[in-house]
């Protein structure tokens, strides 16, 4: 981040947040030299994917500056850097959501954070509730486009134009060519996987059965409580987004039982051990397959100034 340079004069609240960025990756280089390709963050319940990282250097989230531990249970938070299948990779276990209270601009701090160590893709998992009748719980969704229905948005406030743009396209929020990737991985791997459209919404609460009935009107397949964030603020960078969700569970109203967090990790568990078997062949071609992007669209740390 030592590259991170204003352009133009910069408010002092534009300036905290590139130093911040700055404090958090010397922080973190300080502990490993790996220079990681791809940054995956592991949703509740799925952190054990991480556990497959060779030489790998686990930084505690108390240890980053302007990070915060995490809250919720089925979350460790740990930024895992190693190998995952020969491939340089940075893993998040556990992840700071907006209903926690935190602003968006800490929401999406990890992602940043990740993005200027040189991450060119970012595989975002989540768990979330299947609102597709398609659906069963334990069944992964490849995600193809998000519906923000968190009432903000990351980029909100002064332009911080060392990131990205003012008003960042999103028409492929989530590469279509790390989606086919994927797919083809799950094929190998004989898992079927569904494809659809993510809602993502505040929470805490889940939803209400008419809530869910009119994410199904409006074209989501899964709701959860994440992810949105994260996707808005490395596609701003121009990292390239991946995204899968596991369907811990049918969404209210499509089923008799009451959800329950615990129904969520038990069945993400079982979820996490299908994710794990993707990524592996995945994530090697998802760190080969990043189409060249113009250097004013990368992270900050990534360009050559
Ligand atoms: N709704 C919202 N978030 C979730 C759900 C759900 O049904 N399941 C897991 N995360």
């Amino acid at each position: 981040m030592s590259q991170v340079q204003g352009t133009v004069e910069q408010k002092p609240s534009q300036k905290s947040i590139y130093q911040k960025l700055r404090d958090a990756v010397a922080a973190v280089q300080g502990r490993t030299s790996l220079k990681p390709e791809v940054g995956v963050i592991l949703g509740s319940g799925l952190g054990s994917i991480a556990d497959e990282l060779t030489e790998g250097v686990a930084i505690s989230y108390s240890d980053i500056p302007h990070f915060h531990g995490t809250s919720v249970e089925g979350h460790s938070g740990r930024m895992v850097l190693g190998r995952f299948h020969g491939v340089p990779a940075v893993f998040l276990q556990g992840r700071f959501h907006y209903y926690e209270g935190y602003p968006m601009d800490e929401v999406v701090f990890p992602t940043r954070v990740i993005s200027a160590l040189g991450i060119q893709t970012l595989v975002l998992t989540n768990a979330a509730g299947g609102i597709n009748t398609r659906f069963r719980p334990g069944d992964l969704m490849l995600i193809e486009d998000h519906i923000n229905l968190m009432g903000d948005n990351p980029l909100k406030g002064p332009h911080l134009a060392e990131l990205g743009p003012r008003f960042p396209d999103m028409s492929e929020a989530y590469n279509r060519g790390c989606v086919s990737v994927i797919a083809a991985a799950a094929a190998e791997e004989s898992l079927s996987v569904h494809r659809g459209v993510y809602a993502g919404l505040l929470g805490p609460t889940y939803e209400t059965p008419a809530e869910v009935r009119m994410l199904r009107a409006m074209g989501a397949d899964a709701v959860g409580m994440s992810t949105v964030p994260e996707s808005i603020a490395a596609n701003h960078l121009g990292v390239q987004v991946a995204g899968i969700s596991a369907i811990t569970n049918l969404a209210a109203g499509a089923s008799p039982n009451r959800l329950t967090h615990a129904e969520v990790i038990e069945n993400s568990r079982e979820c996490a051990e299908k994710m794990a078997l993707i990524l592996k062949r995945a994530v090697p071609r998802l760190s080969k397959s990043v189409a060249a992007r113009p250097a004013e669209r990368r992270a900050p740390e990534a360009r050559q100034e």
